[in-house]
């Protein structure tokens, strides 16, 4: 029985009390190539889908009832009733992603009955291969997965183009009920991946387009074995950078609107010659002069927009969505700025040299994204950085840390005849020398650019 089989057969004997006819649902981890922190800017990123996913059998109930297992019996099962506002389980649990897609299906899918008494809950048992807390999307997938199988358990089945792009962006909309201020990113890739590709994908609107994979390298992925969950540390910090890329983008604004009547800027992404009528030398000018390189504090973001001091913490609290607090080290919003626009530029370039096939110097854009991460939007950790620099060592054209941050996994771009060498240096050298382990698969393997999150096959017993 081939892999996949297996896993169903697990499946189905999870579910076997059940008695339903199922659905069988595929949706991909995501891994992303070049383009960190710049989605939630709606600047663009280089994302593909990967063949590591989450197979799901799921069939709808006559009730609200939403019940999920785990073929894995480690981690048990959660139950949840469907309702006009779903209440969140405790921070940190895995129940909150499903909660998340379903209720922003219940909020904005404009073809479900009003009425909750009218909506079908399902029940569902899931089996994934996507690591955790790795910056694979592992929960993005969780939050998409729920919102299909809620939609179908309804009778609403995602076929054309249009329905998965309004998905993609409901769904990242959605994920912010867990609490993390996110882009776009993970939900389009998983969405609007296809087989064979990577997908630049640009925001505001959602547009992507497939870049083919130069020939004769693979895309290896190893995880620092430093578990970055999205919850606690991890999400302040990552949404505190959300923030300080919304300081950069409202500084700027105003300088454009005193400068040269230009309004509407509300994010990095807005600073395009489309947008704003400038050459891009007169953004650069105005992006040097709005922001100023020691760290911004309330007094002088006051000063700077033309606002009172309550207002600047209003207005902070708002983009962070919670009560202002002040970093101890104020706003970093030079240093995330110049990040910010060198990986958008890095992304554009990176899209064109992979274009031409050119591996060595889509390699190079993705070594300079990685010191971009470390010294600039400060994402990185120490063993992200040995294992980026093992890696180059042992033959990767590119390495860099990959997702949120602040562990986590690289992605590598190895060319196939060094495929074996690289494997057995970065194993000895960093799985078994710096971390003392002796099996390091799971940790270290190659990944392929996969299809899309789909609904796979109906009626099974
Ligand atoms: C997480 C978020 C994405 C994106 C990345 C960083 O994966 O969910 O939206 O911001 O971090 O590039």
């Amino acid at each position: 029985m081939t892999e996949t089989l297996l896993r169903i057969d697990r499946l189905q004997r999870a579910a076997a009390d059940w008695n339903h006819r199922f659905s069988l649902f595929r949706v991909p981890g995501r891994v992303n190539l070049i383009g960190e922190h710049t989605d939630y800017n709606n600047c663009p990123v280089l994302p593909m889908a990967v063949d590591r996913d989450i197979l799901a059998l799921a069939a709808p109930r006559e009730d609200q009832t939403v019940m999920i297992r785990d073929a894995n019996p480690v981690f048990g099962g959660l139950s949840f009733k469907l309702d006009y506002e779903i209440t969140p389980f405790p921070t940190g649990s895995w129940g909150n992603y499903f909660k998340a897609g379903i209720q922003e299906m219940i909020d904005s899918w404009r073809d479900l009955p009003y009425d909750i008494e009218a909506l079908r809950g399902f029940d569902m048992v899931i089996d994934s291969t996507i690591p955790p807390a790795a910056g694979m999307s592992s929960s993005s997938a969780l939050v998409v997965l729920g919102a299909m199988a809620f939609l179908s358990s309804n009778g609403i089945e995602i076929s054309d183009s249009g329905q998965r792009l309004l998905l993609a962006d409901l769904c990242a909309q959605g994920e912010r009920y867990t609490g993390t201020q996110g882009g776009g990113m993970d939900q389009a890739a998983i969405l609007l991946a296809e087989r064979g590709s990577a997908l630049k994908i640009d925001f505001h609107p959602l547009r992507t387009q497939p870049v083919k994979l130069p020939e004769g390298y693979r895309i290896v992925i190893a995880h620092s074995t430093v578990e970055a969950p999205k919850t606690q540390q991890t999400m302040e910090a990552y949404n505190r950078r959300s923030v300080e890329c919304r300081l950069a983008a409202s500084l700027i604004g105003r300088f454009l609107e005193r400068t040269y009547g230009i309004d509407g800027i509300g994010y990095i992404g807005d600073l395009t010659t489309e947008k704003t009528g400038l050459t891009p030398h007169q953004l650069a000018e105005a992006a040097d002069q709005a922001v100023l390189p020691s760290p911004y504090r309330i007094p002088r973001l006051a000063e700077s927009l033309g606002v009172s001091l309550r207002e600047a913490e209003q207005m902070v609290g708002s983009m962070g969505k919670r009560d202002f607090i002040e970093p101890d080290d104020g706003y970093q919003v030079h240093r995330r700025l110049a990040h910010v626009l060198s990986e958008w530029s890095r992304v554009e370039q990176s899209a064109e040299a992979l274009e031409q096939g050119d591996a060595q110097r889509f390699g190079e854009y993705m070594n300079a994204s990685h010191a971009s991460c470390r010294d600039l939007h400060e994402i990185s950790c120490p063993e992200l950085d040995e294992l980026t620099e093992i890696s180059r060592e042992a033959g990767a054209v590119g390495s860099r840390l990959t997702g949120a941050g602040f562990g986590g996994c690289t992605v590598n771009l190895v060319e196939n005849r060094r495929l074996a060498s690289y494997f057995r240096e970065v194993g000895e050298r960093y799985y078994r020398c710096s971390k003392g382990l002796e099996q390091w698969d799971r940790h270290l393997f190659a990944v392929d650019p996969a299809d899309g999150a789909a609904l796979l096959e109906k009626d099974i017993p």
